[in-house]
């Protein structure tokens, strides 16, 4: 266990660049199954969430190699070992992504049942039932799905609500399926046109990519590939919400802008200037308080739910009254309370977090509880006054790639000790 010390009050300035999607390459990683020879992929973040997946797949029978920092060779293309245990998927619901995969590659699958998360209770029936959809029979006993079927059969899917790993899933499933499926109300997050991208690649036949309505058509099978991960949005974006929050002025490289336009939007109102290359973003606060914003998050194009964290910790302090509905996930404010801690007045109302801005934060004791939740916690540290220790600060690796490096580049002071 370690923990983050943060001095806050300094001012970020600099430039950052943006790793590799988290959200992409999990499912690449998953759809590595449904290829019959290796895959290279360029562009992974250094990430426990990469790490544990890794894991999972060769605990299935896959092998990897490390071939550079960002760069995995992987071939999970013959598994022996059908099953994604317990102890691994306990710790990442993203293996919930195997699923598919397996199922439609070999005809059977067991896989642990996700259990409770500090988000949300997060189910995946909408998983399951298309997966039965397409043909597949499907138990739930001590804690696992078993899934089997004599070759799945392309079908109509309509999602009644909208989900990204389910939207994945399906697609992965569909590939190898008899036939052609259709995906309506998909899930539309550049994450999942990443993975479609990669699976076309593969050889797969995706049309409607970008759109809530996917067609896959089935083929035979899928062959190895060399495929560089789109970069990760949502690092980006809370680089972004750093400068803001200490009034400083950062660009953010090796990031697609068009991919966090509602992002973007929200601190342009917020007062911040900001610029926009092809791969670029800066961002300049300098001198500046925050203005209140009022967001509500949604499914991608609208905010993202993976944002709304580090935004109700920069109207924390912004000038005004904010409001931050959560229309995603019905626990998403584990942070809520800790950073009431440092001196912010938030009040939570069902799914709204009302916030009346005040001047400054004060540094405190903080517990970080999940991923994002931890991020916002890092983002309050920097901007309040006097000392922050942040305890359980492991969650950060799951998504942020040596985060308190690219901070120090950026001129905070914060440094990572063992307990
Ligand atoms: N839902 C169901 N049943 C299902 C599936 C989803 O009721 O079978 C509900 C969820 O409980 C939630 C809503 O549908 O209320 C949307 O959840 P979704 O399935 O879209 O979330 P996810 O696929 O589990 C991915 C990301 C999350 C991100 C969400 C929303 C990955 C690996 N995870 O999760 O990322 O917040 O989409 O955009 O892609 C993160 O990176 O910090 C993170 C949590």
């Amino acid at each position: 266990m370690y923990k983050l010390i943060i001095h806050g009050g300094k001012p970020l300035h600099g430039s950052v660049k943006a790793a590799g999607s988290k959200n992409s390459s999990l499912p690449i990683l998953f759809a590595s199954i449904l290829a019959d020879a290796p895959i290279t992929l360029n562009n992974t973040p250094q990430l426990s969430d990469i790490s544990t997946t890794l894991r999972l797949l060769m605990s299935m029978g896959a092998d990897f190699i490390l071939e550079s920092n960002s760069s995995l060779f992987v071939d999970s293309s013959k598994l022996n070992n059908l099953v994604a245990d317990y102890n691994l998927v306990k710790t990442m619901r993203a293996s919930i992504l195997a699923l598919g995969p397996m199922l439609t590659k070999y005809g059977k699958a067991k896989v642990s049942l996700p259990g409770g998360c500090a988000i949300g209770t997060r189910p995946v029936n909408l998983h399951l039932k298309a997966l039965k959809e397409l043909g597949a029979s499907i138990k739930v006993e001590n804690g696992y799905i078993y899934a089997k079927s004599d070759g799945l059969v392309g079908a109509n899917i309509h999602f009644d609500q909208i989900t990204v790993t389910a939207t994945e899933n399906i697609i992965m499933a569909a590939t190898l399926a008899k036939d052609t499926t259709t995906i309506s109300n998909a899930a539309q997050e550049p994450e999942i046109s990443d993975l479609c991208h990669c699976l076309n690649k593969m050889g797969a036949k995706i049309s409607g990519i970008n759109t809530s309505n996917i067609i896959v058509k089935g083929v035979s099978k899928l062959n190895g590939v060399e495929y560089s991960v789109c970069s990760d949005r949502i690092e980006a974006a809370t680089y972004l919400v750093a400068a803001a929050i200490t009034g400083g002025s950062i660009t953010v490289k090796n990031t697609n802008p068009k991919v966090i336009h509602s992002v973007l939007e929200k601190l342009i109102e917020i007062g911040a200037d900001i610029k926009t290359g092809n791969q670029s973003i800066i961002l300049n606060m300098k001198d500046k308080r925050p203005k209140a914003v009022s967001i509500k998050t949604g499914a991608y194009p609208n905010f993202p739910t993976d944002m709304q964290a580090q935004f109700t910790a920069l109207s924390t302090i912004a000038d005004g009254y904010s409001s931050i509905t959560e229309n995603i996930f019905e626990n998403r404010f584990m942070h809520v309370p800790e950073l009431i801690r440092m001196g912010a007045n938030l009040t939570l109302e069902n799914n709204t977090v009302v916030c009346k801005g005040v001047k400054s934060l004060t540094g405190a004791h903080l517990m970080a509880t999940d991923l994002r939740a931890s991020a916002s916690l890092v983002l309050a540290g920097l901007a309040a006054k006097g000392t922050t220790i942040i305890d359980r600060a492991y969650h950060l690796d799951r998504g942020y790639e040596t985060i308190e490096e690219k901070l120090k580049l950026l001129g905070a002071d914060i440094e990572r000790v063992q307990d």
